[in-house]
């Protein structure tokens, strides 16, 4: 299976709430049109007090945490270029105190050529002066930590850029000592490559490099040679490295590229499969270049390096996984001797709302994990945005608060990219001449790359969308930005943002939504997505249940067997008309509708 882009796995109306009397409920929040119950726990507390609330809890920060991914060349540009920047991120930080965003993961600011957007990077421990410098980058650490809001840097492990030093002397002659830090092969004649791996953004993965006469791997770009990781002191480097952000107080690292570390040491040929991929190369299969074995001997050598410092560091892996067992060995199986959270992306990529898909995947990370937390994951900086993966076109809005309501309502650490939270489309180039993207540049135009999930973030609905005061933004503005921006949204009751803010709180704070076990309820229901997060407890459970379908849908629950008494359940959120007070006999869920209460 390729590890992203594009789609390449497989690939309003609410209701207001009245004042609600019920025992456990202090009030609920006029909040428009959703219905909003703030329950006496404490619902409405301000994120610095859930912080000191969540330290006292004695499990890890990232079980619960909710990071958000930020692609900083899009998100605020303050020095007038039209590109993102550090100081953008400090700006922005009240914002994100405002979501409750336990951390932000940075996508890769070092110094790069830029030819993958900071994915080809030429110096591990600086920072590219296009984002600004090393003082910044401090400021940002300390200011993020005011705010209770940890930093995590994307970490590049399995390639760096052409221009890296390493890489400079390697090519340069066959005997130098670092020519063994990458792959060099021979070729099996004249311009011919040593196998037929290929390029994840097309093409051959060898390039040949006249200077020594052999040639080169290179998973991704030509610009970004594979490191040989059966060299040791190629570890040694990168673990260096990994120090280096650890000692200036980092709260881990996003993984790049992980399940790509080693390759096959006999360079056997990949099967062909039928049928060709989205930038036109014979369809192969990935199993001498991804998820070989030896990769889980050095995450674990990584994981006890991590270890070493204090405060519960995290390493989260980009782990694209077909199953639940595989998922299973990047957390180290039982010895839980590796990854914190190697991201889930079976259950936010199934790209279609289907009810027993959903169930079948959720339950799955929720009984076959051993445990341990899954981190769901829906949008990324490499795939069409989710609202365009899951929209029918009539209920886009509606589906966006059901996607939100899954990811935010299953036990899971969850990760969120800028611009979901206010409804971001993807907005992919009109031409050729404007695209940025390497792989949208080969792919053209099957394939029209990854610029239409990067555009700048959408502030307000001034010039730029409050992104940047330049002429022209890298990526331009989608015109979307006049009605969808966090100005506009903030002040609107129902909107997808306070829809968020709604989920994210209730996430934070009610005990069967923190830390309950995830039930599936009706579990033959095809249209119906229902389960019950059991308070660990003697409080209160929550029953969340979603109308998959563009038709009402009437529901019954039995939840005896769960221990659950009440015949009727109290919303704590619900939108699309769903009721305050239901009768667990006779649900009504108006189309596309999301209702979230109280079961005891
Ligand atoms: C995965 C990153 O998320 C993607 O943006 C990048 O192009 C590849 N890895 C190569 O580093
Ligand atoms: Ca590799």
């Amino acid at each position: 299976m390729s590890s992203f882009s594009g789609n390449k796995f497989s690939r309003t109306a609410f209701r207001i709430a009245k004042r609600n009397l019920t025992i456990g409920l202090i009030g609920t929040c006029l909040a428009g049109g959703f219905l909003f119950a703030a329950e006496s726990s404490g619902l409405g507390q301000s994120a610095n007090s859930v912080s000191s609330a969540s330290a006292k809890n004695s499990s890890p920060w990232w079980k619960h945490a909710l990071v958000y991914e930020i692609y900083p060349r899009s998100f605020q540009d303050t020095n007038g270029d039209g590109i993102g920047d550090i100081d953008g991120i400090i700006r922005r930080l009240d914002y994100l105190q405002s979501l409750r965003v336990n951390a932000i993961w940075l996508t890769p600011i070092y110094p790069s050529p830029q030819k993958d957007f900071g994915y080809d990077i030429s110096n591990y421990e600086a920072i590219d002066p296009m984002f600004g410098t090393m003082a910044d980058f401090d400021r940002l650490l300390a200011a993020a930590k005011a705010r209770h809001i940890r930093v995590i840097m994307d970490m590049v492990m399995n390639h760096t850029s052409d221009q890296s030093p390493w890489f400079k002397v390697s090519r340069s002659s066959r005997n130098n000592p670092k020519r063994d830090w990458y792959i060099w092969r021979d070729g099996k004649g004249p311009g011919i490559p040593p196998n037929n791996w290929q390029s994840e953004f097309g093409g051959s993965a060898w390039t040949y490099d006249p200077t020594t006469k052999q040639w080169y791997y290179h998973k991704f770009l030509a610009a970004q040679p594979d490191l040989n990781w059966r060299n040791p002191a190629v570890e040694k480097a990168m673990f260096d490295a990994c120090r280096f952000w650890l000692d200036k107080g980092v709260a881990g690292f996003r993984l790049d590229a992980i399940p790509e570390l080693f390759e096959d040491p006999e360079l056997r040929n990949e099967k062909i499969l039928p049928g060709t991929n989205e930038v036109g190369d014979p369809n192969e299969e990935q199993n001498r270049t991804e998820n070989l074995p030896e990769v889980h001997v050095v995450m674990r050598a990584l994981r006890r390096m991590v270890d070493s410092y204090p405060g519960d560091r995290v390493l989260i892996g980009e782990t694209y996984l077909s199953n639940i067992q595989s998922q299973l060995e990047w957390y180290g199986g039982k010895a839980h001797n590796e990854l914190q959270l190697p991201m889930d992306m079976q259950v936010g990529f199934i790209d279609r709302l289907d009810a027993n898909e959903f169930r079948t995947k959720i339950n799955q990370a929720e009984t076959e994990l051993d445990g341990y937390m899954p981190l769901f994951v829906f949008d990324n900086h490499d795939n069409t945005r989710s609202w365009n993966r899951y929209d029918d076109g009539k209920h886009d809005a509606a589906i966006a608060r059901i996607v939100a309501a899954i990811l935010l309502t299953t036990r899971s650490a969850d990760l969120m990219y800028y611009g979901q939270e206010i409804g971001m489309v993807t907005t992919p180039p009109k031409t050729l001449a404007e695209v940025q993207d390497p792989d949208g540049i080969r792919g053209w135009p099957k394939f029209k790359g990854r610029d239409g999930e990067r555009t700048p973030m959408q502030w307000d609905p001034g010039k730029n969308a409050g992104f940047s005061t330049a002429a022209k933004t890298w990526l331009p503005i989608p015109a979307s930005y006049k009605t969808v921006n966090v100005q506009l949204e903030s002040g609107q009751p129902d909107s997808l943002l306070n829809w968020y803010k709604h989920l994210i709180t209730l996430r934070a704070e009610n005990p069967a939504l923190r830390d309950g076990q995830n039930i599936m309820v009706n579990p033959s229901d095809p249209n119906v997505l229902s389960y019950l997060r059991k308070n660990p407890g003697a409080g209160p459970s929550v029953l969340v249940a979603m109308n998959f379908t563009d038709q009402p849908q009437t529901v019954s629950y039995n939840l005896q067997a769960q221990g659950i008494q009440t015949t009727h359940a109290t919303a704590l959120l619900a939108d699309q008309g769903a009721a305050k007070e239901v009768d667990l006999n006779h649900v009504i869920l108006p189309p596309f509708a999301v209702f979230i209460g109280t079961v005891q």
